[in-house]
């Protein structure tokens, strides 16, 4: 695992969309994963921007959304589908074709879940998997306590992730479950880029970066890969030692 700690979210951001671009220039096919949340906001801004202006072309790649909230229709301002339509695939001129995401509205998540795992081997695994990490460890909807094993999953959310989820809904939506890709599918990723952001974020990125690897801590797991990438701003790598 490696760190890079920049001053502040917009340098944090232009780096993280840099990474982004340059893995689409180097390999046009590439298969991306996108994590939503207020971390990633700013680098999906930077990134419609940077590509605009260097004429990019996406129109190869394949994107996989990293998770979704159960049981909220995917059109509601706030879901992984709404933001990532928003924020990334219009922006970038990304097919639905081109995409693949959880169905939140599923019946049966098991299948749900086979699809998400097969569409993933069948396109050779992810080449750049961008994910946050929320304030008790997790990555994705891989809450503490998760076998580091798992592939696409549901999973029951604790009560800081359905606080901080709250707040990417435009009105109040009950939440209470996700679907998610594994850990196993995150430490196969070619590069897992991690991304944190502000002083809030401190305390959990020194336990991922620097503590014991626990499933107690999700994140902590990405030191054993040895492409993840974390970017960080001064504020969240503030409590770091090493
Ligand atoms: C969202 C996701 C979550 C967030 C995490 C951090 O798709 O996968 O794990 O990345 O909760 O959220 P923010 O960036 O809002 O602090």
């Amino acid at each position: 695992m490696k760190q890079q700690i920049f001053n502040d979210y917009e340098t944090l951001s232009s780096a993280a969309a840099d990474l982004v671009l340059e893995t689409v220039k180097q390999n046009p096919g590439a298969v991306l994963c996108f994590a939503t949340g207020n971390t990633p906001a700013g680098t999906y801004r930077l990134l419609a921007e940077k590509a605009r202006a260097q004429a990019a072309d996406f129109g190869q790649c394949f994107c996989f959304g990293l998770d979704e909230w159960l049981g909220v229709p995917p059109e509601k301002n706030g879901t992984c589908h709404q933001i990532l339509h928003e924020q990334v695939f219009k922006p970038l001129g990304i097919q639905s074709s081109q995409v693949h995401l959880f169905d939140g509205m599923t019946t049966d998540i098991p299948a749900e879940c086979k699809k998400m795992n097969e569409m993933i081997r069948q396109k050779g695994g992810i080449d750049l998997a961008l994910v946050g990490i929320g304030l008790n460890g997790h990555i994705g909807f891989n809450e503490p306590g998760v076998s580091f094993a798992l592939e696409a999953h549901a999973q029951e959310l604790h009560d800081s992730t359905l606080a901080s989820g709250q707040h990417y809904f435009s009105e109040p939506t009950p939440i209470s479950r996700g679907l998610t890709l594994g850990l196993a599918q995150l430490m196969k990723a070619r590069i897992t880029l991690l991304l944190a952001s502000g002083s809030g974020k401190a305390p959990i990125i020194e336990k991922a970066l620097e503590g014991p690897v626990t499933s107690e801590v999700p994140a902590s797991l990405l030191q054993q890969h040895e492409r993840a990438l974390v970017m960080m701003d001064k504020a969240a790598a503030a409590h770091l030692t090493k």
